[in-house]
């Protein structure tokens, strides 16, 4: 295997094996992804010979499948492994399996479980690199990263930008990856919930790392005075999967209170025509986002979706190739079909 380049971890387990230069690198790098993912012939030989297991024991659309297109783009032999398809339901533990797994020779394990902290302890057990697609209610790193590709695109460097983010943070492992790169690319945070979704410590490391909290959506949405409008609004679902209890009353109270409306959407894009939203799927439409803004010109769910392989391919790229040129192995493959 070739040296990996300076900055990169070797696993991704954690937005915080990323420092601001990494990010930096990993988002640069997936603008050329994603050129390839406008060709005709979407091949190039980068990953040729390397293997990449998606290990999913959680259900997933975008996540498992954009690693699979990402690295079936980049020439590498993609191979997926559910919980329910595999021995661990006949009782085999995690050890187990991704030992027998890293046995093979493979050399990427992408890994989504149920159990904060998963992808952490496997890292700890194989010789493959690890990449965390989602752990619990811990981590989500790739989806932060085509997160902020994503409204970078839109709004240019996110520097001073306001992004509110807006939802079940309780049990959100997208809203804990967003918040370490958002406030290394320089973004102004505010994270919206009622309190019965406000994770219980959440105001220490808002003091720590310099990130507002509310319980009040209006306010938050509103520009007043010094305050400037919000750039950027991401709403997250709600995780019925993940509730044990009741966290809000209704499903009514709950959209009146923290519902992206129409009603909502209107007020807002009256302040900022320009104002983003985004969502990392799936949603919950007509619960924490209405069709009016989940369809609006406004909306940015679908680039999301189209950044998420690019963003994969240059984190898988990265991780597994080091030294060898994106470009260069992208530009000798233009048009051919490897
Ligand atoms: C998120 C996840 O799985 O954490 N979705 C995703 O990866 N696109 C968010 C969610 O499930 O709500």
């Amino acid at each position: 295997m070739t040296s990996q380049a300076t900055r990169m971890p070797r696993h991704l387990l954690s937005m915080a094996d990323l420092d601001a230069a990494g990010i930096r690198t990993i988002l640069d790098t997936a603008t050329q992804m994603h050129d390839v993912q406008k060709r005709e012939v979407k091949k190039i030989p980068t990953l040729r010979g390397r293997t990449i297991i998606n290990l999913f024991f959680e259900d997933s659309t975008r996540t498992r499948s954009s690693f699979e297109i990402a690295g079936k783009w980049m020439s590498a032999d993609t191979i997926n492994i559910t919980g329910k398809g595999s021995s661990a339901s006949k009782g085999e533990s995690l050890r187990d399996t991704v030992r027998t797994i890293d046995a093979m020779g493979v050399d990427a394990l992408v890994m989504r479980h149920g159990a904060s902290g998963a992808a952490h302890q496997v890292a700890q057990w194989v010789d493959a690199h690890v990449i965390n697609a989602g752990d619990g209610t811990h981590e989500h790193p790739t989806q932060a990263l085509l997160d902020a590709y994503t409204m970078e695109r839109r709004l240019g460097s996110l520097e001073g930008k306001r992004v509110a983010i807006v939802g079940d943070l309780t049990h959100s492992r997208v809203v804990r990856s967003n918040l370490i790169s958002l406030r290394r690319l320089g973004a102004d945070v505010t994270l919206v919930a009622p309190p019965t979704l406000m994770p219980s410590g959440i105001s220490g490391w808002a003091e720590r790392d310099g990130f507002a909290l509310s319980n009040d959506l209006d306010h938050v949405l509103q520009a007043t005075g010094s305050t400037k409008p919000i750039d950027a609004l991401m709403m997250l679902r709600v995780q019925k999967e993940r509730m044990s209890g009741g966290f809000f009353p209704t499903a009514r109270e709950y959209t009146v209170g923290y519902g992206l409306t129409r009603d909502r959407l209107t007020r807002l894009t009256d302040a900022n025509p320009e104002i983003v939203i985004c969502h990392p799927g799936p949603m919950n439409r007509g619960l924490e986002i209405s069709a009016d803004a989940a369809d609006a010109a406004q909306s940015l769910i679908l680039d999301q979706v189209s950044a998420g392989v690019a963003v994969r391919m240059s984190v898988l790229y990265h991780l597994l190739a080091g030294e060898d040129s994106p470009t260069e192995a992208a530009a000798t493959s233009e048009g051919s079909a490897a």
